[in-house]
């Protein structure tokens, strides 16, 4: 009887060969992205102590609440966590190296991220997030940039179905006071209110304003708006991010239900959703934090920053963008036959990959015509023939494979020059 097969875990996604060349080319074209920018990457484990997230993304979030992956560290009895996101790990690390003490940080990250949402389309539990932080920065002249900056790899990316919002939240100090008031108002409705809403009311009220239960839609819509109660730093900061954004030609709405998932964030919030996507719409959000570095032990930095999530983004590309893969097949494809062949055909097959040509050198004891087939299979531009009369020749019969011209006789050095010149 057979083993019983093993699975991978649920919402957690194998990468395969076919797609991992567009992978690749989204985390070239990013890194040159954000080197143009003038971002540093900042590499974190990806494991850290569960307090740093419950500390910073808030205790009252659905992230904290049910959708870490923590566990204890059987051996010392650590109480650790798989990271849900990047900001706080990154924040972490900058206090934690003193790297503000050399000035504000331009930072960047890509990497895994566990949550523990229930699996779709675009929503995982293992999901890739390119983050971007920038700290030590009060100006809204940071956050425009931001917002400029993934406008324009939109752009670069050939993505046109995206929408941007924003919003600003205020201080720490108006939300005090605006949550006073929306506990006030949503009380005065108690009986309209779902479960997850009434358990929220003096937790989390401003969460209600994120609910997606239909139901909720004209309560929340009726409710008061904290855009209209703005502290004067944070009217001033939205004011002058719009005046910015408008001059660098960004449309955008305001949506003064815009509150983000996370607890860290004051004033300036964005998200950029797209229609194509289905449910699972925003590919990329993003906000101030002005206070965080402060609240984990570092002293008062403003920043802001933002992330996106790579395979929402890379479906998104597959809609309409205009990304290639890298090219992973071969160019050439080796096939040998006779005594002292095999040997030949390493040899050359490592100096053509002095001049990086991709090259397969057939493996096993095949005949000819088997031979042709792999190399055929392994989607290889041409296939060349070594034999016992090749080699003495030095002559070498280059069979395209994908109807690119006839067969030719070429000698080292000419196949050199042939896949050089391609
Ligand atoms: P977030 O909005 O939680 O923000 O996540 C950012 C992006 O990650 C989302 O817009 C989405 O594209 C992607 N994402 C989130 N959850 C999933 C999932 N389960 N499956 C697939 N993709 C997902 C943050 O994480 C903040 N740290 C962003 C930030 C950086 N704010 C300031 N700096």
């Amino acid at each position: 009887m057979g083993q019983q097969k093993l699975q991978g875990i649920r919402g957690m996604n194998d990468i395969l060969p076919q797609n991992s060349g567009l992978w690749a080319a989204l985390e070239k074209e990013l890194r040159q992205w954000l080197v143009e920018y003038g971002y540093l990457e900042i590499r974190t484990p990806i494991v850290e102590d569960t307090a740093l997230f419950v500390r910073s993304i808030g205790e009252v979030t659905d992230i904290v609440e049910k959708e870490m992956y923590s566990f204890e560290d059987r051996l010392n009895h650590d109480s650790l966590t798989l990271r849900p996101e990047g900001t706080a790990s990154c924040v972490r690390s900058v206090i934690e190296h003193n790297l503000l003490y050399n000035g504000a940080q331009k930072l960047w990250y890509l990497g895994p991220m566990f949550r523990h949402e229930r699996p779709q389309k675009g929503r995982y539990r293992q999901f890739h997030q390119c983050g971007v932080e920038a700290l030590g920065f009060t100006g809204p002249d940071t956050d425009a940039e931001l917002i400029i900056m993934t406008h324009r790899l939109w752009q670069r990316l050939g993505l046109t179905h995206v929408n941007l919002e924003i919003n600003s939240i205020g201080s720490l100090e108006t939300r005090h006071a605006y949550r006073a008031q929306l506990i006030d108002y949503f009380s005065q409705h108690h009986e309209v209110l779902d479960e997850d809403s009434k358990r929220r009311l003096h937790t989390n009220p401003l969460r209600i304003l994120d609910s997606k239960n239909p139901d909720l839609l004209e309560l929340i819509q009726e409710a008061p708006k904290l855009l209209d109660v703005l502290d004067e730093y944070s009217r001033n900061h939205f004011t002058r991010l719009r005046e910015l954004l408008d001059s660098a030609g960004i449309s955008y709405i305001i949506n003064p239900r815009l509150v983000r998932g996370l607890d860290y964030y004051n004033a300036t919030v964005f998200e950029w959703t797209t229609t194509l996507l289905g449910a699972q719409s925003t590919i990329c959000g993003g906000g101030r934090y002005d206070r965080l570095v402060e609240q984990l032990g570092g002293k008062p930095t403003p920043a802001c920053g933002f992330a996106m999530g790579i395979e929402r983004l890379l479906v998104l590309i597959e809609e309409e963008g205009n990304l290639v893969s890298i090219p992973t097949e071969p160019q050439v494809y080796i096939i040998h036959q006779g005594t002292g062949t095999l040997e030949a055909a390493f040899k050359i097959a490592e100096t053509l990959r002095d001049y990086q040509i991709r090259v397969l050198v057939y493996s096993g004891e095949g005949g000819f015509k088997n031979q042709m087939k792999r190399a055929d299979q392994s989607q290889a531009h041409f296939a060349l023939i070594i034999g016992e009369n090749e080699l003495s020749s030095g002559q070498f019969a280059l069979k395209p494979l994908r109807g690119q011209g006839a067969q030719q006789l070429l000698s080292q050095s000419q196949l050199i020059d042939f896949f050089n010149e391609k």
